[in-house]
């Protein structure tokens, strides 16, 4: 990999520069200043993670240590903004490596938690793929990593599936060495009712994976685990041209035998949007890269939209390409995950894929319509860079996309950053309300936890 190599004279690293600079102080922020209306009914947290490295460096984006921003709504007012560490082992001590073998992979305590964070049975969860869940409270402390009470034995996805109609929350852990991958089941209170290990043909890493009403769809892309570059203390995945690319389909409550593999195109996907169920096919929306790090090259094509079908009945699986603009961070309203999706929101990516200013800049919001193939999108003009765009509905919601997008705006030229709550319907380029901040560095993933789920 080239990260160490790709070092300003400056000793900064392409992804910890601009906004990519961690921050130092957890602040607790209450009197904001706050410009539009902030809708009366929500009553929860928006709440995002990122990597924000403790010692202001990170050899990789990966890599650093998991801080969530956190805005607090209530009756129409933003109560708080705090930023916070997720109290992990490297905190309080820094100089602990999370590659290594024995300590850092080898211990599934020893994570980040610094890609995503979601409400479900009352918790707050701040998660990476290669350990234990955190629980967080609701200002944002750490109460500490979980296993759900012993029932979980390896590593857990930052890419669970809560599901609308069930509130099961689907997931998986994938490893380096056997069992490479394990299905994860949670039942609406919390507690974990399925562990399964699925047989796949090495160990590659599974960022993310797709539910439907009935099924869960593995993504086995050929982005492989490499021990001689763990050895050589480099994020340890290599692209492998003759390593198969597959999909397998498999019952909800299924087992390993149950598994239906189907092959695709080369290629790999961080993130799907959505997935759904239609009549014997299964439809997947995803955010593609047509490879990533091959020959450790760190700029490869950026990400697009694309759909499969899978037919479950002849095994064919097409594969179409939607749209050409960059994009990624795919999201579907939380009422649709599993469930047929009408609407699509992206955060315009233009950069990702390597350049010298990695997630700078990307200046927009996309909205899909997959049904009458419109794009529209907000465009935050040059300078202005959202995240990740997370839809929370309306009061009473009349449609899919009547609700809201949130999402933090880095302003280049003001060097601060504002929460932004966005007409989903409309699209209108004005924010329905702005809460004005400090500096949020760029992040991963969040979420809205409505104050019923987890308080
Ligand atoms: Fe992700």
């Amino acid at each position: 990999m080239a990260v160490i190599d790709n070092v300003s004279a400056n000793g900064v690293p392409p992804h910890l520069r601009g906004n990519g600079a961690p921050v130092q102080e957890e602040l607790t922020l209450t009197d904001l200043k706050v410009t539009g209306t902030i809708p009366a009914h929500l009553d929860g947290r928006y709440l995002r993670n990122g990597a924000n490295p403790i010692t202001g460096m990170s050899d990789h984006p990966f890599l650093g240590d998991g801080m969530i921003h956190g805005v607090r709504l209530r009756e129409g007012k933003a109560q708080w903004y705090r930023n916070r560490y997720v109290q992990t082992p490297y905190i309080t001590d820094p100089s602990r490596n999370i590659l290594d073998m024995d300590t850092g992979l080898g211990d599934m305590a020893m994570s980040k938690a610094n890609t995503h964070i979601f409400g479900h049975a009352g918790k707050f969860l701040a998660l990476e793929e290669g350990h234990f869940p955190y629980v967080l409270d609701g200002d944002l402390n750490t109460v500490g990593p979980t296993n759900f009470n012993g029932k979980l034995t390896g590593s857990f996805t930052a890419h669970p599936k809560i599901c609308p109609l069930t509130g099961e929350m689907l997931a998986f852990g994938y490893y380096f060495l056997e069992p490479y991958l394990t299905y994860l089941r949670v039942s609406p209170t919390g507690e974990m009712v399925q562990n399964t290990v699925i047989t796949v043909g090495g160990p590659t890493m599974m960022h993310d994976f797709n539910v439907t009403e009935n099924y869960v769809i593995f993504m086995d892309l050929p982005a492989v685990f490499d021990l001689e570059m763990a050895m050589r203390g480099e994020l340890p995945i290599h692209w492998d041209d003759n390593y198969p690319a597959r999909l397998g389909v498999m019952p909800r409550d299924g087992a390993d035998a149950d598994v239906k593999w189907f092959d695709i195109n080369p290629c790999y996907v961080f993130h799907p949007m959505n997935s759904y169920e239609e009549g014997d096919n299964i439809v997947i929306d995803v955010a593609r890269f047509s490879h990533i790090w091959r020959d450790g090259a760190m700029d490869f094509p950026p990400p697009v939209l694309w759909r499969w079908v899978i037919n479950t009945k002849t095994g064919k699986v097409s594969e179409e390409q939607v749209d050409d603009r960059p994009g990624e961070f795919p999201r579907v309203a939380d009422s649709v995950i599993g469930r047929k999706h009408r609407f699509g929101y992206e955060m315009s990516a233009p950069e990702l894929g390597g350049s010298d200013s990695p997630l700078d800049d990307p200046g927009a919001i996309i909205k899909y319509d997959r049904v009458t193939g419109a794009r529209t999108s907000i465009e935050l003009g040059k300078g202005r860079s959202p995240g990740e765009a997370v839809f929370v509905p309306a009061e009473n919601p009349s449609s899919e996309d009547d609700g809201y997008l949130m999402t933090y705006v880095f302003d280049k030229a003001k060097n601060t950053s504002d929460f932004v709550i966005f007409d989903a319907q409309t699209m209108s380029q004005e924010p329905v309300a702005s809460v004005h901040l400090p500096r949020v560095p760029f992040g991963f993933h969040g979420s809205w936890v409505d104050a019923s789920v987890a308080n």
